[in-house]
C-alpha cells in the first residue's frame, strides 16, 4: 500500500467511526457509567462508653470494606460541617450510606446531617441526576423517619439473631434482588443468613397504614420480632434509588466476634457480596465528581487509619473521627 493509499484508507476508517458515533449517540450515552465511584458514609455518633476515649464519631471498618468490595472508594462524612460543605460533598460523591447505631433519629446531629443529604438526593433524582442512598439497620429506620416525616418505630426486638427473610411478592420484581441466582433467592428464604441486632423497627402494619411510606417504598421482606410483631426487614424506593435493610449484610464477611450470630456460610457471603456490588453499581450511574484529583485523594478514607477494636467491641476495626 502506498503512502497516499494508507492515508485514504485511514481517512475512510476515521470517517466511518465518526459517522458511527454520530448515528448512535443516545445509545452510547443512555446510561451514565462511572467506573471510579466514590460513596460517602455518614459517620455515626458514639454512644458506647468503651468507644468514647477514641473520638466523638466513628465508622466500623466492616461498612467501609463492604462498600469497597463492591468496587468503590469511600469518603467519611463528618457531622461538624456547614450546610454549604455538605452541598459541596454531595456534588462530589456518587452515593451515600447511613450505617447502624443508637442515636435520636429526629434531634441528633446525625439526623440533622442525614436530612440535608436526603433532601439533596430527592431533588437531584427528581432532576434526572441519579443518586442512590443505602440504609442499614438504624440507617433504614432513619430512611423511614425521613420519608414519613416522623418517627413511627416501635419495639421489634431481634437482638443477636440470624434469620431467613420472609420475602413478599414484590421481591420478585425488585431491583435489589434482580441479579440474584435462583439458588441464593431460595437460601434467603430458608437459611438464617441475615444478621439482626436491633431493638426497634418499623411494624409491617404501620408500613401499610402510612401512605407516605407505602407509596414511597416497596416492602421486599418481613420478619417476626421476639415480641411477635412483624417488622419490615427490606425496603426499596419505588421511584428513587433508596434502599433499606433492617439486617446487616456487612457482618457476613467482615465481622467475626464469636459472641455474635454473624452468618458466615457460603450463601451468607454471596448475599453480602451481591448486595455490595448492587449498590456500588447504582453509584456508577451517578456522574458527580470532585473538582480536582487532589481534593478527591485527601477526602478518601485511605487517609485514616482504623483502630483494632476486637478486644473491646463486636467490631474488628473502627475508624474514629
Ligand atoms: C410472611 O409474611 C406474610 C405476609 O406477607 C405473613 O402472613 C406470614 O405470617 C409471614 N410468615 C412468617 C414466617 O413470618
Ligand atoms: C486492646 O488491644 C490493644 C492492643 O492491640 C491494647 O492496646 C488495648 O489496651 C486493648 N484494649 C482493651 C480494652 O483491652
Amino acid at each position: 500500500m502506498t503512502h497516499t493509499g494508507f492515508s485514504t484508507f485511514a481517512w475512510l476508517f476515521f470517517a466511518c467511526c465518526f459517522c458511527y458515533s454520530i448515528a448512535f449517540p443516545t445509545n452510547l450515552n443512555q446510561e451514565a457509567s462511572n467506573d471510579r465511584p466514590v460513596i460517602g458514609i455518614l459517620t455515626q455518633m458514639i454512644s458506647d462508653e468503651v468507644m468514647k476515649p477514641f473520638g466523638k464519631t466513628y465508622i466500623p471498618s466492616s461498612y467501609v470494606k463492604y462498600i469497597e468490595s463492591g468496587g468503590s472508594r469511600v469518603i467519611p462524612i463528618r457531622l461538624t460541617l456547614t450546610t454549604d460543605d455538605y452541598e459541596t460533598i454531595f456534588r462530589n460523591i456518587n452515593g451515600l450510606v447511613f450505617i447502624g447505631g443508637a442515636v435520636n433519629l429526629e434531634t441528633s446531629d446525625y439526623a440533622r446531617v442525614a436530612k440535608i443529604f436526603y433532601r439533596l438526593a430527592l431533588k437531584a433524582n427528581d432532576n434526572g441526576d441519579f443518586f442512590p442512598i443505602w440504609g442499614t439497620c438504624m440507617g433504614m429506620q432513619l430512611l423511614t423517619v425521613l420519608v414519613a416525616g416522623k418517627n413511627l418505630l416501635a419495639n421489634t426486638m431481634a437482638e443477636n439473631i440470624a434469620l431467613p427473610l420472609n420475602l413478599t411478592n414484590e421481591a420478585d420484581s425488585s431491583r435489589m434482588f434482580e441479579g440474584f441466582p435462583k439458588e441464593l433467592m431460595e437460601a434467603l428464604t430458608k437459611e438464617p443468613i441475615t444478621g439482626n441486632f436491633h431493638h426497634y423497627g418499623l411494624p409491617v402494619k404501620t408500613f401499610h397504614a402510612n401512605k407516605a411510606l407505602h407509596s414511597f417504598f416497596s416492602l421486599l421482606s418481613t420478619n417476626v420480632a421476639e415480641n411477635g410483631v412483624h417488622f419490615a426487614s427490606t425496603i426499596e424506593g419505588k421511584r428513587y434509588p433508596f434502599y433499606g435493610v433492617q439486617w446487616h449484610p456487612e457482618v457476613n464477611r467482615f465481622q467475626w466476634d464469636g459472641k455474635h450470630n454473624f452468618p458466615h456460610s457460603a450463601h451468607a457471603v454471596q448475599l453480602s457480596s451481591l448486595l455490595a456490588q448492587f449498590f456500588v453499581n447504582e453509584g456508577r450511574r451517578s456522574l458527580h465528581q470532585f473538582d480536582n484529583p487532589e481534593e478527591e485523594a485527601s477526602s478518601l478514607i485511605y487517609n485514616n487509619t482504623p483502630v483494632y477494636a476486637g478486644n473491646f467491641t463486636g467490631y474488628e476495626q473502627i475508624y474514629f473521627f
